[in-house]
């Protein structure tokens, strides 16, 4: 088999990588280790900058999105027993949606399937070859379906599989180099039946830790509050889930959060983590095959629809016009986005969190800073500009 960009991975990066060839009519194939109930319904985040929004809608895919998502203006930091909202539309012109990324998975998926793509799921034992330049043969994939061995001969390789997929450890070890953070806290995400507790996102910081109120719909709200990564979702009783984000959400001016039925726990780890270069001869890395980010900033699925708008750009200009520059400098040009979103996440981390070292000095600090970017209109700016996705690169 043939085609002339083979894509690891269903996930945001590869199903819309696919799905833009498509529009600019370069054909493409996509290889899913799961199956397709699977990555329709794995819990991930839901914040969509403006950015991602546009891009999806100009691509014909925003139909749902539009009709089930919610637009927000801005969103809250709670501290000392207070609320405080950063404006993000008045200080950047630009909002964000809330609609869950299995949500736009699903989009993703109906529209490939649609226009009768070639999308396998449960595909396995996948391994990447002769993409290094300089080599006489073209690039292959190699793996197995339903049984048999196959080889997919293509121009180029994308790897959208994810932290823990085949593509980045295919990278010459030689020229790689990872920079990472692991922190020392998980989230407790948990899915409840309730109204929203608020209009607008909550993101707390405690001396109990942090904690973030988001939404899903009418009916279901997404909460979380930080933990220890290797606690055990079971070890938490509903109420006691309850006294711990009463404790670090509520207002002392007696405002509370709705409580309703939990009907999902999960512990997510949080890392912040880059792989350069994100591309080696003709292969290249796309999401969190290349980099992580913990999920405070709301950036993971934005940073790989920015990777792919890129990537798109520099293909189209390779099939169209024939020239490399712009492929020659995806990892250039990809890694200013990803830095600033490593940089704000981090940031935005070690502002909220109780870290281990948190000194009753640093934990004033922190205050300090909630205080001065809910004051100040310049540090609302540069956090609203950064939450949005509309900062300068
Ligand atoms: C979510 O709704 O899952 C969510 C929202 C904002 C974040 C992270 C997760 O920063």
């Amino acid at each position: 088999m043939r085609t002339q960009v083979g894509i690891v991975g269903a996930g945001p990066a590869g199903l819309l990588l696919s799905h833009l060839l498509h529009l600019r009519g370069i054909e493409s194939v996509v290889l899913e280790a799961r199956n397709r109930s699977d990555i329709e319904s794995t819990i991930r985040a839901g914040v969509l900058e403006q950015g991602t929004m546009d891009l999806l809608n100009e691509a014909g895919l925003g139909a749902r999105m539009q009709a089930e998502g919610a637009v927000h203006h801005g969103f809250e930091l709670a501290f000392e027993g207070q609320r405080r909202r950063i404006a993000l539309t008045e200080l950047t012109g630009h909002s964000i949606t809330v609609y869950a990324q299995h949500e736009v998975i699903k989009d993703l998926v109906a529209a490939r399937v649609a226009a009768d793509a070639a999308l396998k799921f449960g595909v396995s034992d996948v391994s990447l070859h002769d993409f290094e330049s300089g080599g006489t043969s073209r690039p292959r994939i190699r793996y197995a379906h339903e049984g048999d061995r196959h080889e997919l001969e293509c121009d180029f390789i994308v790897g959208c599989d994810g932290s823990q997929g085949v593509a980045r450890g295919s990278m010459p070890q030689a020229q790689r180099h990872d920079y990472q953070r692991i922190y020392p806290f998980g989230w407790f995400g948990i899915l409840v039946e309730a109204p929203p507790s608020s209009n607008e996102l909550i993101y707390a910081r405690h001396d109990r830790g942090f904690a973030l109120i988001s939404t899903r719909s009418p009916t279901v709200q997404r909460m979380y509050f930080q933990c220890d990564p290797k606690d055990s979702a079971d070890a938490w009783s509903d109420d006691r889930i309850w006294a711990e984000l009463h404790a670090r959400v509520d207002t002392h001016d007696g405002w509370q959060i709705t409580e309703g039925r939990i009907f999902q726990k999960n512990i997510v780890g949080m890392r912040s983590f880059v792989s350069t270069p994100m591309q080696s001869g003709k292969l290249f890395l796309a999401g969190d095959a290349a980099h992580i980010v913990p999920p405070t900033g709301a950036k993971g699925m934005n940073l790989a629809v920015s990777d792919v708008r890129v990537l798109t750009a520099a293909l189209r200009a390779f099939y169209e016009e024939g020239t490399n520059d712009q492929l020659d400098r995806y990892t250039e040009t990809a890694l200013k986005r990803v830095w600033r979103a490593e940089h704000f996440s981090w940031w935005m981390t070690r502002m909220l969190h109780k870290l281990d070292d948190t000194s009753p000095f640093e934990q004033r600090l922190q205050v300090a800073e909630l205080e001065h970017v809910t004051t100040s209109h310049a540090a609302a700016t540069a956090l609203a500009e950064n939450y949005v996705g509309s900062v300068a690169v």
